[in-house]
């Protein structure tokens, strides 16, 4: 069969990885790919937000299923114009999707279905959001309710810097019109975990768990970026709580969209913080997160496309998931400067050498082929991953295979992994 897997980064270059090595798949299409997926199958220079282009191409090429990676072109309905083409597309719907398009959708359904989050108020006028903030006596969060590449979240130790959270997303307009509307959430505490699970009408199944790096800097330190790195399976997380995060935010969010008119199909993300007070969601996303792919695919035995197609047809509770017991750990290397502004075109070397490592894979996040040398092309450049017996030995092969690896300004957290 023909796949055409849409984006181009970290995330779609695991996702490829993984595709490609289904026996069923005869062509691979990644729209527009990167320098790592045009190793596994055919780059096609159309962006993952040209949702025109995109059906186009699909009827040209005849493609049999399409794999939707990114958020902005599900949130945009990509899967409802494949659909309506005749198209199989794996991912959610517009509608559905608006779970991670619009958080002060996601908010109200889960106050309305006493999903356990953190407490938060909406604002659209910048006044009555700046006395709310100035009236708080505690950290607060400051959020853009709308898509900001997973940068649009301030976390402020007090509401003096609350203000300034304030005043850059909606008055410098910073993410620009996904500023427009702003959540300010009660500032919550605990260790972090993403929990996914597939979804198709009617059953859910969780994936291996994974813990993502949010911050910039060593020590959980800095600001936000879109993760620095991940790995799967963590200890936070024992049956009982899963069985508890299950029943008590995953079933009751789907079913709250199901009544909403949005039947939800596709990878749903729960970032979930472990609070003294149990788990609380902080978000949800409608898709794969980035880095926490590169780990979970890894370790991932079953063919990726045989659950895609059983997600389509309404046939989950027929898969079985098999899982490689082993920890991955995968580690971001970015440009200097990233989040903030940074530099591209640097060449990359020691790529051959770091894959040729056994139980190494090297995602390509934010690269180019100039010619016939790889060079930077993003924020997040490598998303360098690796399996071993215990969850230290990942992480030493999975340094040891990012010391091979150089360009111009590369930066990568020291301690992904450390803290468990
Ligand atoms: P989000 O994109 O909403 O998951 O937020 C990005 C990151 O900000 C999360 O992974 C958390 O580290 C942090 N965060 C978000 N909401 C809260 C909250 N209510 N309390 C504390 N930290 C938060
Ligand atoms: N790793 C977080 C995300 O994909 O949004």
């Amino acid at each position: 069969m023909k796949v055409l897997l849409v984006g181009n980064g970290g995330r779609e270059h695991a996702l490829a990885w993984k595709i490609g090595q289904s026996s069923r798949v005869s062509q691979l299409f990644i729209a527009p790919g990167n320098a790592g997926t045009a190793e596994i199958g055919d780059n096609v220079p159309i962006e993952a937000n040209n949702l025109p282009e995109l059906v186009q191409f699909a009827q040209r090429e005849k493609v049999d299923l399409v794999v939707v990676g990114p958020e902005e072109p599900l949130c945009a309905g990509l899967v409802d114009e494949f659909t309506q083409a005749g198209i199989r597309a794996f991912g959610p719907t517009r509608a559905a999707a608006r779970i991670e398009g619009d958080k002060a959708y996601a908010k109200d359904l889960m106050r309305v279905h006493a999903i356990p989050t953190a407490d938060a108020r909406t604002f659209t006028k910048y006044r009555d959001a700046r006395a709310y903030v100035a009236s708080r006596d505690a950290g607060v969060v400051i959020k853009a309710a709308g898509l900001a590449k997973g940068k649009g979240v301030i976390v402020c130790d007090d509401p003096a810097e609350g203000l300034i959270a304030l005043e850059k997303i909606m008055v410098e307009r910073t993410f620009g019109p996904a500023g427009d509307t702003v959540l300010v959430e009660e500032k919550l505490t605990g260790p972090e975990v993403s929990v996914l699970c597939f979804v198709d009408g009617h059953t859910l199944y969780l994936l291996e768990n994974a813990q993502d790096h949010k911050r910039i800097g060593e020590g959980d330190t800095g600001p936000n970026t879109g993760g620095m790195g991940a790995y799967s399976p963590t200890r936070l997380l024992n049956d009982d709580l899963l069985r508890q995060i299950e029943a008590e935010i995953l079933v009751p969010i789907v079913d709250a969209l199901r009544t909403d008119g949005a039947v939800y199909k596709g990878v749903l993300y729960a970032g979930l913080m472990l609070t003294a007070g149990g788990p609380k969601v902080l978000e949800f996303n409608a898709r794969l997160g980035d880095p926490e792919t590169q780990p979970i695919l890894m370790r991932l035995k079953t063919d990726l496309v045989d659950v895609m197609e059983a997600v389509i047809d309404d046939r989950l509770d027929r898969i079985t998931l098999q899982w490689d017991e082993r920890p991955a750990v995968c580690v971001v290397m970015a440009a200097g400067g990233y989040p903030g502004s940074y530099e591209t075109g640097k060449p990359i070397t020691g790529l051959a050498d770091a894959a040729a490592m056994p139980d190494v894979a090297v995602f390509h996040a934010g690269t180019h082929l100039q010619g016939k040398q790889v060079v930077t092309a993003g924020g997040r450049v490598l998303g360098v991953t690796a399996l071993g017996k215990d969850l230290e030995a990942a992480r030493k092969r999975c340094y040891e295979a990012v010391s091979k690896i150089h360009f111009e300004g590369a930066y990568y957290r020291r301690d992904i992994g450390a803290k468990a």
